[in-house]
C-alpha cells in the first residue's frame, strides 16, 4: 500500500472510530471512553488531516468546531414540501379526528402513535449515500435556508450514518432545539454580558441557527430529535414505530417516549400521562403529536393543503398563575448588570412556590407596561425562571405605581451606565461590593480555584468589612484580621489561611477561570490555558490568533482581549502573581526526558488509569495519541489490549508492559527533582 493510501485508511479508521465514540456518548449515553481520549483521537485526526489537505471532508468529526463565518443562507426548495400540523386544544376535537379517519378508511386496522411534541425549530436533514449533504431550515415549507454548516456542529447529529449500507437518499425531519438547562445558563451569560437575553429556547435555539458564524453556533447547546421522513430512496418504512427504530439505527436521535394505542380514548389518557412528563424532557414540550402509524395508510388519508389527516398536534395550554407584584429590586451581578426582579405574592406554579421572577431589563418593563402594585400573569418561561407574561390591566385601581431603574448603584451608589449596543445597566465601579462578592465567591468556588471554608456567608463579612476588595487581597490575609469575624474560631481561621495558601497552587486553568473573564467558562479557560500555557503570552494575544484556536469563538475571543485592556485588570494580575498564584500551565515540576517520543496507551492497567498514565507520560515531555501509526514510539499495552496491539506488532512498534512504563516513568518524585539527568533506562 502506498502512503498515500495508508494516511486514507488511517483518516477513515479515525473518523469512524470518532463517529462511534460521538454516538455512544450523544445517542446511547453509554461512553466508552474518557472525554480526554475522545480529544486525543480527534487531536491524531486533526494532525493527519493536517498532512493530508487532501483528504478533507467537510463531514469529518474535526468540522464539528465551525468554519469561517459566511455571508448569508442559501435557499433550498425541498423535494417533498415539510407540513406542518393542524393543532387543537380540545379533547372533543381529537374524537372528531378519529371519526374522521374511521370514516376515511372504514375498512382498516391501525393504531394510533403518540409522541412528544417539542417546541423547537423544525429541520430536513438529506443523507445521500450515508453522508450529510444538506440541512434545511422549514422556512414556507416549500422552500427553506441551507444551514448546513451550523448543524455540523450539533454533536448529536451524524455527519455519517451508522450503517455501512446506508439507503441512496435518505432525508429526515426533525427539531432541533435548546436544552433547557443550557438555555438558561447562556440567558445568564448573556445578561452578565449586558446583552438582551433570550425570551425562551425555542427563539435562543432559531437564533443559534441562524448565526453566521458557526464557530459560534458551535459553543450553543443546540441537540435534535427526529420524527418524520422526505425524500426517500432504496428504503422503505412499514410503520412510523419502524421508522423511529431505524433512524434510531442509523445514529439519529428520536423521542426517548413514545406510546402506542389502538383507540383513541387511550390516547387521550397518554396525553395526561405525557403532560406529567413535561419537567423530565430536556427539551420544551407544547403537546403531543397524535399519527397512525400504519405508513401504507398515508396516501389513502392524504393531505390538506397544510398538513397531514393521518396526524394531528394536541397543544398544551402552558402553566400560568395571577399574583400580585409587590415591588421591584435590583439584583447587581459579577460583571456590574443591574437586573430587575419582581417580587411577587408567593403563588403555586408548575408544582413550586413563586416569589420572584425575572424582569430581564427596563425595555422589557416598558413595553409589557408593568407597574409595582399590579396584578399580573406569571408562566414559566422554558420551564425554568418564571416570567411575567401580561399584567391583568383590568385589575388596576388606580394605585400601582410606574417604575424606573436607579441612576446609580443600589448597592454602592456609584454612576450606572449603559454601554454602547448592550441594553442593560452597569454599575461603573469595579469595586462595587456586590460585584466584588460575585467575584470572590466565584474564584473561591470548587470549579476555579477551590479556596476550602470560603463560602459565600464569609465572602459577604470579608467584603462588608473592608478587609478584601479583590481576590488577590485574600493573600494578605492575617490570621487576626480573620479572627475578628462573626463564628470565627482559631481552628476555622486557620484554615481559611491555609485554603487560601493552598490556592496558589492550582492549574493554571483552574485561575483563569477563577479570574471570571466574561464568556471564560471552564471549557474555554482549559483550551486558554493548553494553548498559551502563560499569563504572559495570554496577555499579549491578538484577537486573530485567539480566533484561530478551536473551541474559542469570536465572542470569547473579544471579551479575552478587552479583559486584559484593562488596567485595573492588570494590577490584580501583577499582585496575584506577587502572592505567589500560578499562572504557567502544567510543565511546573515536570522534565523532558520523554520528549519526542508518542506512547498509544491501550487495555487496562493495574496500578493506574490510562488516564493517569497519559498525565505522567506528558508530564515527562512525552506525546499520548489515541492511535497507533508508524510514528508511534512505543505501546503500552495492559490487560486485554486489542486491535491496537496488533496494529502495533504489525507495525514493529515497540509494545511495553505496564511495569516497563513504570520503570520507564520513574518516580514523580524524581521527576520534581530537574538534576535526577539520565534516568538510564534502555529498550
Ligand atoms: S410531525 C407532516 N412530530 O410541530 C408532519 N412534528 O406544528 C410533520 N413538531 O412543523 C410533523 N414535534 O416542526 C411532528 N413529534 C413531532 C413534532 C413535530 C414538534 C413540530 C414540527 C411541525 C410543527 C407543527
Amino acid at each position: 500500500m502506498t502512503d498515500e493510501a495508508k494516511a486514507k485508511q488511517q483518516i477513515d479508521e479515525l473518523r469512524r472510530e470518532l463517529e462511534r465514540h460521538n454516538r455512544l456518548y450523544y445517542i446511547d449515553a453509554a461512553p466508552e471512553i474518557t472525554d480526554r481520549e475522545y480529544d486525543q483521537l480527534l487531536q491524531s485526526l486533526e494532525q493527519l488531516e493536517q498532512r493530508h489537505p487532501e483528504f478533507a471532508s467537510a463531514n469529518s468529526p474535526t468540522q464539528r468546531v465551525g468554519g469561517a463565518p459566511i455571508g448569508g443562507f442559501e435557499n433550498v426548495k425541498h423535494t417533498v414540501p415539510m407540513m406542518s400540523l393542524s393543532n387543537t386544544y380540545s379533547k372533543e376535537e381529537l374524537l372528531e379526528f378519529d371519526v374522521r379517519i374511521r370514516k376515511l378508511i372504514p375498512e382498516a386496522a391501525f393504531d394510533y402513535i403518540l409522541e412528544p411534541k417539542i417546541d423547537g425549530v423544525a429541520i430536513s436533514l438529506r443523507y445521500e449515500d450515508g453522508e450529510l449533504v444538506r440541512a434545511v431550515t422549514r422556512g414556507d415549507g416549500a422552500t427553506g435556508d441551507d444551514v448546513t454548516t451550523n448543524v455540523r456542529t450539533i454533536k448529536s447529529i451524524p455527519l455519517r450514518l451508522a450503517d455501512m449500507m446506508p439507503p441512496a437518499v435518505l432525508e429526515v425531519r426533525g427539531e432541533i432545539y435548546m436544552d433547557t438547562a443550557g438555555f438558561a445558563k447562556l440567558n445568564e451569560a448573556r445578561q452578565d454580558a449586558g446583552m438582551e437575553p433570550f425570551a425562551n429556547p425555542r427563539n435562543a435555539c432559531a437564533g443559534s441557527l441562524k448565526m453566521l458564524d458557526s464557530r459560534e453556533v458551535a459553543t450553543r447547546p443546540l441537540d435534535a430529535i427526529f420524527y418524520a421522513t422526505g425524500e426517500l430512496s432504496g428504503i422503505k418504512f412499514d410503520t412510523h414505530e419502524q421508522m423511529l427504530l431505524s433512524l434510531k439505527n442509523y445514529g439519529l436521535r428520536i423521542t426517548p417516549n413514545y406510546w402506542l394505542s389502538d383507540a383513541i380514548e387511550q390516547v387521550l389518557e397518554r396525553l395526561d400521562e405525557l403532560e406529567n412528563m413535561r419537567d423530565v424532557f430536556p427539551f420544551e414540550m407544547d403537546g403531543g403529536v397524535i399519527k397512525v402509524n400504519e405508513r401504507s395508510l398515508y396516501d389513502d388519508l392524504g393531505y390538506t393543503a397544510k398538513s397531514p389527516r393521518w396526524a394531528v398536534a394536541y397543544k398544551y395550554e402552558p402553566e400560568q398563575a395571577e399574583t400580585t407584584l409587590h415591588t421591584i429590586s435590583i439584583q447587581v451581578g459579577r460583571t456590574g448588570v443591574l437586573t430587575p426582579v419582581a417580587e411577587l405574592e408567593p403563588v403555586q406554579l408548575a408544582g413550586t412556590t413563586v416569589k420572584r421572577a425575572t424582569l430581564h431589563n427596563e425595555d422589557e418593563i416598558r413595553r409589557k407596561d408593568i407597574k409595582i402594585g399590579d396584578r399580573v400573569i406569571i408562566e414559566k418561561a422554558g420551564e425554568i425562571i418564571p416570567a411575567i407574561v401580561k399584567v391583568v390591566t383590568e385589575k388596576r385601581t388606580g394605585t400601582e405605581v410606574a417604575f424606573t431603574m436607579p441612576t446609580a448603584c443600589p448597592v454602592c451608589g456609584s454612576e450606572v451606565e449603559k454601554r454602547e449596543g448592550e441594553v442593560a445597566l452597569r454599575c461603573i465601579n469595579l469595586q462595587c461590593p456586590a460585584q466584588v462578592k460575585n467575584w470572590l465567591t466565584h474564584y473561591a468556588s470548587r470549579g476555579a480555584m477551590d479556596i476550602n471554608g470560603l463560602g459565600e456567608s464569609l465572602v459577604e463579612q470579608l467584603v462588608d468589612c473592608g478587609l478584601v476588595k479583590t481576590p488577590a487581597e485574600l493573600y494578605t490575609l492575617q490570621k487576626v484580621e480573620v479572627l475578628g469575624l462573626e463564628r470565627m474560631g482559631e481552628k476555622s481561621a486557620d484554615n481559611l489561611i491555609k485554603g487560601i495558601e493552598d490556592s496558589k497552587k492550582r492549574a493554571f486553568e483552574k485561575v483563569l477561570f477563577g479570574l471570571g473573564i466574561r464568556h471564560v467558562g471552564k471549557g474555554a479557560a482549559t483550551v486558554l490555558a493548553n494553548e498559551y500555557k502563560t499569563i504572559d503570552a495570554l496577555m499579549a494575544a491578538d484577537l486573530q490568533s485567539l480566533e484561530e484556536i478551536h473551541d474559542i469563538g469570536p465572542i470569547v475571543g473579544k471579551s479575552v482581549v478587552e479583559y486584559f485592556q484593562s488596567l485595573e485588570t492588570r494590577a490584580v494580575i501583577d499582585q496575584l502573581r506577587a502572592a505567589g498564584v500560578n499562572f504557567e500551565q502544567a510543565d511546573n515540576g515536570g522534565s523532558n526526558e520523554l520528549e519526542g517520543l508518542t506512547f498509544v496507551l491501550t487495555g487496562s492497567m493495574e496500578t493506574m488509569t490510562r488516564d493517569e498514565a497519559g498525565d505522567k507520560i506528558k508530564l515527562r515531555g512525552g506525546k499520548v495519541s489515541g492511535s497507533v501509526s508508524k510514528k508511534t514510539s512505543y505501546l503500552v499495552a495492559g490487560e486485554s489490549a486489542g486491535s491496537k496491539l496488533t496494529k502495533a506488532e504489525k507495525l514493529g512498534v515497540t509494545i511495553l508492559s505496564e511495569e516497563q512504563l513504570i520503570a520507564l516513568l520513574g518516580s514523580d518524585e524524581a521527576i520534581a527533582d530537574k538534576n535526577a539527568g539520565q534516568m538510564g533506562f534502555e529498550f
